[in-house]
């Protein structure tokens, strides 16, 4: 990618996408952020002032991303409604937004002469697939409203690629921890619950015996990824995992929690209704593809992230 294209990040004030701003903004981009705040904050682009410029709009309007877009070469296209368990209770809202969306987004972004989109997809479109590790020809098995919105929108794109001149790259993100992951939602994943209980000194709530396993990986290595995508010389439609390749318990992951944050314990919690048993993906593709490879080991990502928790905290 010619680094006179702009990038634009849509969700860029969220967790993952602020991540992929401040990448592509250090590696001399120049970075335009697309968000509607209704996750994501500014605090999480504080310190990208005067490096980023900033549109406030929302993925499915057309005329507020055409402002956006301008000059664009790649997009990497975050935003969107991100929770599992919400998505059951408002599945219409969860489709707007996720394939509305992006739907809106494609058609402006092709309008706008963009090369590339970079999409945010997710390990969920597998469900419950015990076909381990989860490679990208595992077969897709959507269990959420959420998930269905990732895949139907990836098969969406792929088609969209067939005749145009776009092409696309859907990453499927396993379990994303880091720095400016939000604790306070009411549905914060596994480490961040963990990060923000423990800070608290509450004790630190496991599901079941704990022996249920995912794979964990780090927000650093996950803009790594995008970076890599957008500046591959990849056409037409792909499907990659971004993933670690390892399983970690979801026990053993509470006991590090709890040595890094010192002085909590951990308590056992009733099992989660129909919870997968073991999940890790197969990233030889994203290495093949892309030169990718997870550089963070979990004892290392965790440590940053409690550190960086811990430090907002202070302010
Ligand atoms: N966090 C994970 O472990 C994980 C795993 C797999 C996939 N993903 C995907 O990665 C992407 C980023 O997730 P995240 O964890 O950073 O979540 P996040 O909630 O922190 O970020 C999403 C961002 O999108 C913005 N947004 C939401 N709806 C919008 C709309 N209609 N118009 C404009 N902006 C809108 C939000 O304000 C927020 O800033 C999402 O597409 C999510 O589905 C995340």
């Amino acid at each position: 990618m010619d680094k006179k294209f702009r990038v634009l990040v849509t969700g860029g004030c969220g967790f993952i996408g602020s991540h992929i701003a401040e990448k592509m903004a250090d590696a001399g981009y120049d970075v335009v952020i697309f968000d509607d705040l209704s996750s994501g904050t500014m605090e999480n682009i504080t310190h990208l002032s005067g490096r980023v410029k900033f549109f406030r709009g929302d993925v499915r309007n057309k005329k507020e991303l055409r402002g956006a877009l301008s000059g664009a070469g790649v997009v990497f296209h975050e935003a969107a409604f991100v929770s599992v368990p919400e998505s059951e209770k408002d599945p219409s809202r969860c489709f707007d937004i996720n394939l509305g969306g992006t739907i809106s987004l494609l058609e402006e972004a092709e309008r706008a002469g963009v090369e590339k989109v970079i999409f945010a997809s997710s390990c969920a479109v597998y469900g419950n697939n015990e076909d381990l590790p989860l490679t990208e020809n595992a077969g897709v098995s959507p269990g959420s409203p959420y998930a269905v919105s990732k895949s139907v929108a990836e098969q969406l794109m792929k088609e969209y690629c067939v005749r145009r001149p776009i092409s696309i790259t859907a990453l499927r993100y396993f379990n994303v921890y880091g720095p400016r992951q939000n604790p306070e939602s009411k549905y914060a994943a596994v480490v961040s619950k963990f990060i923000q209980d423990g800070g608290k000194k509450r004790k630190l709530s496991v599901e079941g015996d704990g022996s249920q396993t995912r794979d964990f990986i780090f927000v650093g290595d996950v803009a790594e990824a995008n970076m890599r995508a957008a500046q591959a010389s990849l056409k037409g439609f792909h499907a990659i995992n971004v993933c670690s390749g390892k399983e970690a318990s979801v026990m053993d992951l509470a006991k590090n929690m709890s040595l890094l944050i010192g002085n909590v314990s951990i308590e056992q919690a009733p099992p989660r209704a129909n919870d997968i048993a073991r999940s890790w993906g197969s990233g030889e593709k994203a290495l093949d593809l892309l030169g990718f490879s997870p550089k963070t080991s979990l004892i290392e990502g965790l440590k940053i992230t409690v550190e960086s928790y811990l430090e907002r905290k202070l302010r």
